[in-house]
């Protein structure tokens, strides 16, 4: 693993194995502490949108680690404007030992991978979110105790979240359903990308409109924003399509007893998800946002140490 930009390109065992580092280091963070692997080491946090849980985890991370954190926010370094992003890769390769960035377009993130001699980490494109993908299946996996069996619903946007997500379900073996309103669906060259990975693991991927249908018997509830950041040109449309595809406490008594409802965050309370469940019995919001921390760390430990 050079580089982490799509959980198309790496495999269950390469995913397995970030699954693996991160429970150890999070054991090991909450037995007394890391030791410092990355000491010396600083990695340059690239930011063309904001952030709350990505910059804090990653700075934070690299300091349990050992090493640095230095935060580039979207005014600073003009990516692809100001400069050009094979010169921004090339630069930054001769101060830093890796680049985190969030971008926009999602090629801005393959050709810093591609111009940088230091290990690039995708922290969320317009295309994908695989650091999200990684803190979502460790809580997963620490509140069921296993993958095995498991089936994931997403409901909502067929977005950057909901892409990684199938993905990873797709490579791990574990049950994918997604509900999208018409016209919000994850693109057929993406399924088809992820039906091949389905067809290797054993697992389902099935695709629906209606909520209901498809959070009937999950063990898992998973949403996001309507409205992804860069679009919010359509926010006013999008909120009148949307509503029924609200996770609400009607929708998640179709699942299994035992749902986890989760939400990568930041969340428009009341549009995609109420306060009830949010803030209910079934909503693991807060540990999976901590777990981004612990999954990252198994990231940065593989790439950078
Ligand atoms: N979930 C997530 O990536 O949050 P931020 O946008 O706050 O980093
Ligand atoms: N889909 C959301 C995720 C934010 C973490 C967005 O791209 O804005």
């Amino acid at each position: 693993m050079e580089n982490f930009v799509s959980l198309t390109e790496l495999s269950a065992d390469e995913i397995w194995t970030v699954l693996n580092k991160a429970v150890k280091l999070k054991q090991e963070w909450k037995s007394g502490g890391n030791r410092p692997i990355l000491k010396g080491k600083i990695l340059a946090l690239v930011f063309q949108k904001p952030s709350l849980r990505t910059r804090v985890s990653f700075d934070v991370g690299m300091l349990h680690l050992g090493g640095n954190a230095l935060y580039l926010s979207p005014n600073e370094i003009g990516l692809g404007g100001r400069e050009s992003v094979p010169d921004v890769a090339r630069v930054l390769s001769g101060y830093v030992d890796g680049i985190m960035a969030r971008t926009f377009s999602h090629d801005h993130i393959v050709q810093l991978a591609e111009y940088a001699s230091v290990p690039v980490i995708n922290g969320l494109s317009d295309f994908n979110h695989p650091c999200q993908a990684m803190g979502d299946f460790l809580t997963i996996l620490e509140h069921k105790g296993t993958l095995d069996g498991i089936t994931l619903t997403y409901v909502g946007d067929g977005n950057n979240v909901a892409r990684s997500l199938m993905f990873t379900a797709a490579k791990l073996g574990v049950n994918f359903n997604i509900a999208t309103p018409e016209g919000y669906e994850i693109e057929q060259e993406y399924v088809t990308l992820a039906e091949n990975d389905a067809a290797a693991s054993g697992a389902t991927l099935q695709f629906f409109h209606d909520p209901v249908a498809a959070v009937t018997g999950s063990d898992v509830i998973y949403t996001d924003v309507w409205t992804s950041m860069g679009q919010e040109a359509e926010a006013k449309k999008r909120l009148a399509v949307f509503p029924p595809y609200q996770v609400n406490d009607e929708l998640v008594a179709h699942a299994k007893d035992d749902v986890i409802v989760m939400h990568c965050l930041p969340a428009h309370r009341g549009e995609e998800i109420t306060d009830s469940v949010a803030d209910g019995a079934h909503s693991v919001l807060f540990p999976q946002a901590e777990n981004r921390l612990h999954a990252q760390k198994g990231i940065l430990a593989l790439l950078m140490a």
